[in-house]
């Protein structure tokens, strides 16, 4: 395998969303998404990509995980079915930390376990617990952060 990890672009538009659908779907462990495919696509290609920092990992060409960072947030973070607990979301969870360096910040669904386990072996820890009626899924959920620090190179 010869990952890479690059910036994405206005041209990336579609396969950003079409890994965003096909991951979310596949995570039964999240609810269901309350927009429709299309209105992912224009959200990806109107706010996602036009405000937020979007990054890519993949192989050969193949777009196999999506980190999306929001200021100090990481916003979504994705490995496409199939490839999850393979090491690429470390990956660029790390990457997330080099690219802010000052601390990150990230919600997470309650119902999503492997994912929390995911986060507090990176070194995030658990800052609020919602009861979920603040997102638009209704669902409880957890705050994680991460306070920043030395992080190793990449
Ligand atoms: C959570 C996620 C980003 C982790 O990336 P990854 O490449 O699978 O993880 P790594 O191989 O680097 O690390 C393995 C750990 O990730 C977590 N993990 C692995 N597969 C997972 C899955 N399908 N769903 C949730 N967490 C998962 C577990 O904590 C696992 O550790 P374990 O072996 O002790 O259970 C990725 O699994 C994923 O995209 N899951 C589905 C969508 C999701 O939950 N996104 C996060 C939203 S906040």
């Amino acid at each position: 395998m010869n990952t890479t990890i690059r910036r994405a672009g206005d041209g990336d538009a579609r396969a950003v969303a079409e890994l965003l659908i096909r991951a979310r779907r596949a995570a039964t462990a999240i609810p269901t998404a309350v927009h429709s495919d299309p209105e992912v696509h224009q959200w990806v290609a109107t706010v996602v990509l036009a405000e937020r920092e979007v990054w890519l990992l993949e192989d050969g060409g193949a777009p196999l995980a999506v980190l999306v960072l929001d200021g100090g947030w990481v916003d979504q973070l994705y490995v496409a079915p199939g490839r999850t607990g393979g090491g690429l979301g470390s990956r660029l969870i790390e990457h997330a930390k080099s690219r802010r360096p000052d601390g990150l910040q990230l919600w997470t669904f309650a119902t999503n376990t492997g994912a929390q386990r995911f986060y507090l072996r990176h070194g995030f820890t658990v800052a609020e617990r919602t009861d979920g009626s603040g997102n638009e899924e209704k669902a409880p959920d957890v705050r994680f952060v991460w306070a920043g620090g030395i992080i190793p190179q990449e």
